[in-house]
This record gives C-alpha cells, sequence and structure tokens, in this order.
C-alpha cells in the first residue's frame, strides 16, 4: 500500500520552494501544502492579493499561484506549526559557497540545512519524510540523519533527495512537464521504498511513471551537481570557440548549428553569450572541484574548475573588448546596459554577468547606465555593494538605473546588450542611434540583434563570437 501523504510543508520559499510547492498544490488538491519561511517580508510577498507582486517574477507562476493559494496552498511563518503538522517535509533553503573558514569560496555552506534538520529533531513528534529539495554534496543526506536519529525519541525519519531541475523564466513548464523526476532514498528497507514510493505518486499526478526515477540516494545527489557541471561545460565549451571564431572568420552561430545538428550532441545549451549566471551552475562545480579535492581526484577537480575560469575569461573578454574598441579607456563615457537579470525572462540576478562586467568596467572609471525589464535599483546596488570592491558610494556615482531603455541609451558611447530580454531587438534603433554619440558602439553579449541592420542604421557593432 502507498502511503498517502496529506500534509507537506516547505521550508524555503525561494525560487525552487515557491514555484515547486504551488504546482504540487496546483496538480495535488487533495494535499495541503504549506511553505513556510523565516523572511517575513517574503511570506508576506507571497499572501498579496495582487498576483503581480509576487516576490518571485516567473512566467505562468500567478495563475497556478490564482488556483491554489487559500485553497491548498499556505505560506506562512510559522515553521514549527508546519513541521509538526507534516508528513513529508521538503527542505528548499539556500546552499550559496561558503564564504568563510574552511572551504571558503568552493565548499557549500550548509549551515542553513543544519538549522532545519535541528528544527525538525526539536519539533517533530511523529515519524516524517524528510525531502532534500535544495542542491546539496554528495552525502549531505546522511549528515541530516545522523541530526535526526540522535533526537533520542524514537522517530523514523525516512530521507529523500529529491534535486531540483526546473530552469528560472521556464520553472512552470519545466516542473509541467519534466523530462524526469529524480527521488533518491534507501531501497534496502521497507520504510526506505516506501518513502520513495510515497513521494513518486505525488508527481504522479500529472508525470508519466517512466519518468520518475529511483536511485540510491547518493547516485541522486550527485546526479544533480553532475547536471549541472555539464549544462555548464557545454556553455564553456561553445564560449571558447566564440573567442577563436573572433580570431577567424568563422561565425559561431553557424558552427553551433553545424554541430548541433548531430544528434548525439543536440542543438540546446550551445548559445554563446557573455558568459553565464545564475545561483546554480558556478556554486555547484565549486562544489563538485571541492570534493573531488578533498576526495584527492586532483585531474578531476582540475577539469571541472576550468569550466568557472572559461567563463570568467569569458567575461572579462567582453568588458575587455568594449575598452579596446573605445579606444582603450571608457573614462567618464556612458555605457548602457540593457539587462542586468542573469538570463531573460527572470528577475533573479545572482551570479550576474553583468555585475562583474560592470565591475570591471568601473574599475577603468566608466559610468554605467542600466536599464532591465524586471530588476530593481536597489538590486543592482544590493549586487555591485555585495562585490566588496570599493566604497558603495563610488558604485552610486558610476552608475544609474533607468525605468525607460531609450533614457539609458541617450548619449552613451557605447550599449552593451547582457541579457536576452526579447523586447530589446524591437526597439526604435534608428532612435536610439539619433540620441546616442558617435561613433555609436554596440556589444551584443546574447547574439539577438540583427548585425546587418545594426550596420546599416549607422552602429559599429561586435557581436559575441562573429569578427
Ligand atoms: C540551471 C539548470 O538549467 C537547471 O536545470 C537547474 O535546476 C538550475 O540551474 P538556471 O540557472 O535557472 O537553471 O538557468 P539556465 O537556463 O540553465 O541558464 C544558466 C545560465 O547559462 C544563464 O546565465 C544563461 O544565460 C546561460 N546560458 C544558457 C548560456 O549562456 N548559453 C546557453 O546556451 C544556455
Ligand atoms: P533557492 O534558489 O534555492 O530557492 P532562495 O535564496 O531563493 O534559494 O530561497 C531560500 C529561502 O530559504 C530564503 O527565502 C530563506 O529565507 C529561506 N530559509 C533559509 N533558512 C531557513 C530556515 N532555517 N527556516 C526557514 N526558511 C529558511
Amino acid at each position: 500500500m502507498i502511503k498517502k501523504i496529506r500534509k507537506i510543508c516547505c521550508i524555503g520559499a525561494g525560487y525552487v520552494g515557491g514555484p515547486t510547492m504551488a504546482v504540487i498544490a496546483q496538480k495535488c488538491p487533495e494535499i495541503q501544502v504549506t511553505v513556510v519561511d523565516i523572511n517575513e517580508d517574503r511570506i508576506n510577498q507571497w499572501n498579496q492579493e495582487d498576483l503581480n507582486l509576487l516576490p518571485i517574477f516567473e512566467p505562468g507562476l500567478s495563475d497556478v499561484v490564482g488556483e491554489a493559494r487559500d485553497r491548498n496552498l499556505f505560506f506562512s511563518t510559522d515553521v514549527n506549526k508546519a513541521i509538526d503538522e507534516a508528513e513529508m517535509i521538503f527542505i528548499s533553503v539556500n546552499t550559496p559557497t561558503k564564504t568563510y573558514g574552511k572551504g571558503k569560496g568552493m565548499a557549500a555552506d550548509l549551515k542553513y540545512i543544519e538549522l532545519c534538520a535541528r528544527q525538525i529533531a526539536d519539533v517533530a513528534k511523529d515519524d516524517k519524510i524528510i525531502v532534500e529539495k535544495s542542491t546539496l554534496p554528495v552525502r549531505t543526506a546522511q549528515a541530516i540523519k545522523s541530526i535526526l536519529d540522535h533526537t533520542g525519541n524514537n522517530i523514523n525519519f525516512q530521507i529523500l533527495s529529491n534535486p531540483e531541475f526546473l530552469a528560472e523564466g521556464t520553472a512552470i513548464q519545466d516542473l509541467h512537464n519534466a523530462d524526469r523526476v529524480l527521488i533518491g532514498g534507501d531501497h534496502h528497507t521497507v520504510e526506505g521504498q516506501k518513502a520513495m514510493d510515497a513521494l513518486s505518486s505525488i508527481y504522479a499526478h500529472w508525470l508519466p511513471k517512466e519518468r520518475i526515477l529511483q536511485t540510491n540516494v547518493w547516485s541522486s545527489e550527485l546526479s544533480k551537481l553532475t547536471a549541472n557541471a555539464f549544462l555548464a561545460q557545454r556553455i564553456s565549451s561553445i564560449n571558447a570557440i566564440s573567442a577563436l571564431c573572433e580570431k577567424t572568420e568563422a561565425d559561431v552561430n553557424e558552427v553551433a548549428r553545424a554541430i548541433g545538428s548531430d544528434s548525439r550532441i543536440g542543438p540546446k545549451f550551445l548559445k554563446a553569450s557573455v558568459g553565464f549566471g545564475g545561483s546554480c551552475f558556478q556554486k555547484d562545480i565549486l562544489n563538485l572541484v571541492y570534493i573531488c579535492r578533498t576526495l584527492g581526484l586532483e585531474e578531476v577537480a582540475d577539469y571541472w574548475e576550468q569550466v568557472i575560469i572559461l567563463n570568467d575569461y569569458q567575461k572579462h573578454r567582453f568588458a575587455d573588448n568594449i575598452i579596446k574598441k573605445l579606444y582603450n579607456t571608457v573614462s567618464d563615457k556612458k555605457i548602457a546596459f540593457l539587462g542586468w537579470a542573469f538570463k531573460k525572462d527572470t528577475n533573479d540576478t545572482r551570479e550576474t554577468p553583468a555585475m562583474y562586467i560592470a565591475d570591471y568596467l568601473i574599475d577603468d572609471k566608466a559610468n554605467i547606465a542600466v536599464y532591465d525589464p524586471k530588476v530593481t535599483e536597489r538590486q543592482v546596488f544590493a549586487d555591485l555593494d555585495y562585490l566588496e570592491t570599493r566604497q558603495p558610494d563610488q558604485n552610486r556615482k558610476h552608475v544609474s538605473v533607468y525605468n525607460n531603455p531609450y533614457e539609458a541609451c541617450k548619449d552613451a558611447y557605447a550599449i552593451a546588450i547582457i541579457t536576452e530580454w526579447d523586447e530589446f531587438v524591437d526597439y526604435d534603433w534608428e532612435l536610439v542611434y539619433k540620441n546616442m554619440k558617435k561613433p555609436a558602439f554596440v556589444f551584443d553579449g546574447r547574439n539577438i540583434l540583427n548585425l546587418q541592420k545594426h550596420k546599416e542604421i549607422g552602429f559599429i557593432v561586435k557581436a559575441i563570437g562573429k569578427n
């Protein structure tokens, strides 16, 4: 008999927890889903009546939340109550790269996970299934289990790994139509198998059974890191080739199309860019590298580290190119940034290439004018200040954030396209050109513009991986 879950709690109402639980609640109306977070502001935003004001911008999310909220989807700050009532608890808290002590800059910081495990241990009065949703280093489940099993209150905790593969900007689509769901657990015990089946039956509400894969816990944890490492590696590979294309007569889009037509390689994730950003790729690879080094696998660690090195190179190369083309200095020159988010259709800016490129240009005394359809001024400055490269007032002196793209581009010496927002393509580029300093440069970091058209207007255009 498959255990029927009636109450779920999810700790962490962020980019992973929020959308994932909203979809589970939408598809399983008989299950009560409570998402809890210690951040009161965030919970208030999830409870906003106006669905346009949810804390996360994600296409389709407001419809899903609108359908399930207050029916069987609840957002709350009462973490203890939700833990106590739930039969299944998802841990969906952040696991950033450690910024201190052992493993600084490399290992995942598990302090938030550990706090959750301790809180569950304190509060739980009956058996629970604990599901790791956050990306975690291999064998974290063991650490969680050891904390939970030492509570001495004879409660049976089953720990499952159920990594999330959704990409931001397409989260709802990815959840509704997942390529696969991975559930790692303890096959060897009846209780372990039952827990895996209980979680599988939740996803089976809307996904075909063959897409729900069960593995052991360690394979599941490692598969998440490996999937992200492979995806990031493809981007670094095509970005490496883009540098070569710029030195030759080759065009990186043509190369990507040619190799992508080979069914063994496939066409996806071959877009050359200013470099990858986002909360996962860099963090997960650093984590993988750290684990390999800890286990004495130096060559394996070096191999994966190169993906990050190449990504840093690509961001610098883009910024460097702007300086070189603008006659070796951008001092006091206005450079317009179209886009700040790490990709289109999201307001997320974690590890966005924009902040590193801006930082590099500010070192050369540029004045940066930012326009992004979804990112706030507050966020732009928070990102730059987070880098701690200079005093916050210096960031404010060199950066202005605009609500209007035409204003951002007015009197600029150059435009840098950082994010591939669709709207950028349809601007009145003749008007943009007219209001810029001449010669007017465009650096297309996403290869979204029609180069020929822009050249005809009068722009000097530099695109990634094109000569
Ligand atoms: C990624 C994984 O795709 C997802 O499975 C995992 O759960 C979390 O990490 P996400 O970071 O949201 O998702 O976005 P993704 O679409 O993977 O893009 C990551 C970065 O790579 C972005 O900065 C994007 O612009 C860049 N990218 C992506 C490229 O530069 N070229 C490409 O061809 C694809
Ligand atoms: P992700 O992209 O992994 O979802 P986010 O940073 O967007 O990461 O979300 C993680 C959320 O987890 C944050 O809103 C944070 O406040 C919350 N969180 C962290 N630790 C705890 C905790 N111990 N209890 C409840 N919520 C927590």
